[in-house]
């Protein structure tokens, strides 16, 4: 029979616990498919005496110190702590320059020293496999490196973090408001106690950092991701939204520009009800891609989790096991070019804009003319109904315009004395 693969795990939580059920129940099925047996030869975490709902036999080492997984026997470490630095960059770090191969779920770390890592693997000819780091069991990343890697990628555009995506939903199926959903998000197990990673975009911009590295050859660049997230969005957005024939989802966005800047953004977006990402709901994850001779190719699935997370970090394995080699991201790390970072001022699209105004006479004429001004041509304009003594809410559709010609006009709008609160304003993905 041929050699073991020697796996040490660090980290058994969510994702750590999944991967030791699959390589413990599904034993005979991996080795089938890898051509080898996968043996589990050593674990860490913090606390030992933790229940976890595994049993892990007595001749799997336990290191208290995750450092000591490097001293084992090992030829794969699968790193599932989490965080950009600390003990998890110092063991991929560690594990690559000792020749061992690395799988990890660690989208922070890939994000933010991805060029750095792929560097130290190519130097001492290891293999750093991350698919469970996007879109937790959707295999993007595979998808990527092989089934459309034919393509010129034209834009990717995903929904990566199921934590908002539920939220929005939940906004829009029940009427609530977002720190309602929030808080049912949190009951439910879908957000963390600080959710302010995935609400804020952050957790978003380390997976599209990463898709666009891929996608255009470039090196990974978080720092020039244009970041927003969901706290402004009010439960009077996904209604006047869904009037007009619109949901809001949080996407992650990146497109080549003629001028071969790449523009990278996240931000909450207006899509037609009847779009593809439109449809996505709850705390799932899609991402859509659209290449030259591919068209658009959707992928659907659960971004997070225990076992669809501990699937991607399996395939991972079995591909190291099978000894296929791939460069980390498709080409060679002295190939990636630096990232020409573009800003969203120049993008041209519809947006949506909410007003909150006083019931004055002359408004809609002072709003009217700050739009003139500014060239912005108004597609509609619709008057919510409102409360007695409360404000007006105002929506507006655009025609395609600049982004920088309607923040303009807002600045100008907000500084009316008939404003009553910041205006709303988000673009509308085509
Ligand atoms: N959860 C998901 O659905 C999901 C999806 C996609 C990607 N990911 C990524 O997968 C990784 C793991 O996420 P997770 O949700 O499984 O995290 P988690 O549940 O918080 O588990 C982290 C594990 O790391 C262990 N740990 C922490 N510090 C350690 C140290 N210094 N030495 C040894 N072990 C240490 C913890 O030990 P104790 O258990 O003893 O505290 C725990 O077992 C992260 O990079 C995350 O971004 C997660």
């Amino acid at each position: 029979m041929s050699e073991p693969l020697r796996i040490a795990i660090a980290g058994l939580g969510t994702v750590g616990r999944g991967v030791v059920k699959g390589l413990q129940q599904d034993a005979a099925l991996l080795q089938a498919r890898a051509g080898r047996p996968l043996q589990l030869v050593a674990v860490s975490a913090r606390d030992k005496h933790k229940d976890r709902g595994i049993a892990l036999p007595a001749d799997i080492v336990w290191c208290e110190d995750a450092t000591q997984l490097l001293e084992q026997p090992i030829d794969l470490l699968v790193e599932l702590i989490g965080g950009a630095h600390g003990i998890a960059k110092t063991l991929v770090e560690g594990a690559l320059a000792k020749g061992i191969d690395v799988v990890t779920a660690n989208k922070a770390l890939i994000a933010k020293h991805g060029l750095q890592l792929a560097q130290l693997a190519e130097a001492h000819h290891t293999d750093l496999r991350f698919d469970a780091a996007v879109a937790g069991g959707i295999p993007i990343i595979d998808v990527m490196q092989h089934g459309v890697a034919a393509n010129r990628f034209e834009r990717i555009c995903g929904i990566l973090n199921g934590t908002c995506n539920y939220i929005l939903s939940h906004m829009q199926s029940r009427g609530i408001a977002f720190d309602e959903a929030l808080a049912q998000a949190q009951a439910q197990g879908f957000a963390e106690t600080d959710p302010s990673t995935d609400i804020d975009g952050m957790d978003t911009a380390h997976k599209l950092a990463i898709l666009t590295s891929l996608a255009f050859g470039t090196q990974p660049a978080l720092e020039s991701v244009q970041l927003r997230g969901i706290r402004s969005i009010d439960a009077l957005d996904i209604k006047a939204a869904s009037d007009l024939g619109f949901r809001i989802k949080l996407l992650g966005v990146a497109q080549p520009l003629p001028d071969g800047r790449i523009l990278q953004r996240v931000e909450p977006c207006l899509l037609p009800k009847d779009a593809p990402l439109a449809r996505i709901i709850g705390a799932f994850n899609a991402v859509q891609l659209e290449g030259h001779a591919l068209g658009r190719l959707l992928l659907e699935g659960q971004g997070a989790g225990e076992l669809p997370t501990a699937s991607s970090v399996l395939s991972d394995i079995l591909q190291i096991a099978r000894g296929s080699q791939t460069e980390v991201f498709t080409v060679p790390a002295a190939e990636l070019q630096p990232l020409a970072p573009a800003t969203a001022d120049a993008m041209q699209c519809r947006h949506y804009i909410r007003l909150s105004v006083r019931d004055e006479a002359g408004v809609l004429a002072a709003i009217a003319g700050v739009f003139a001004k500014h060239t912005i041509s108004v597609e509609s304009l619709i008057q919510r109904e409102h409360q007695p003594d409360a404000p007006t809410s105002i929506v507006i559709i655009t025609h395609e315009c600049s982004a920088a010609a309607v923040q303009d006009a807002l600045s100008a709008i907000a500084a009316l004395p008939i404003v009553t609160h910041p205006p709303q304003h988000l673009p509308i993905q085509e």
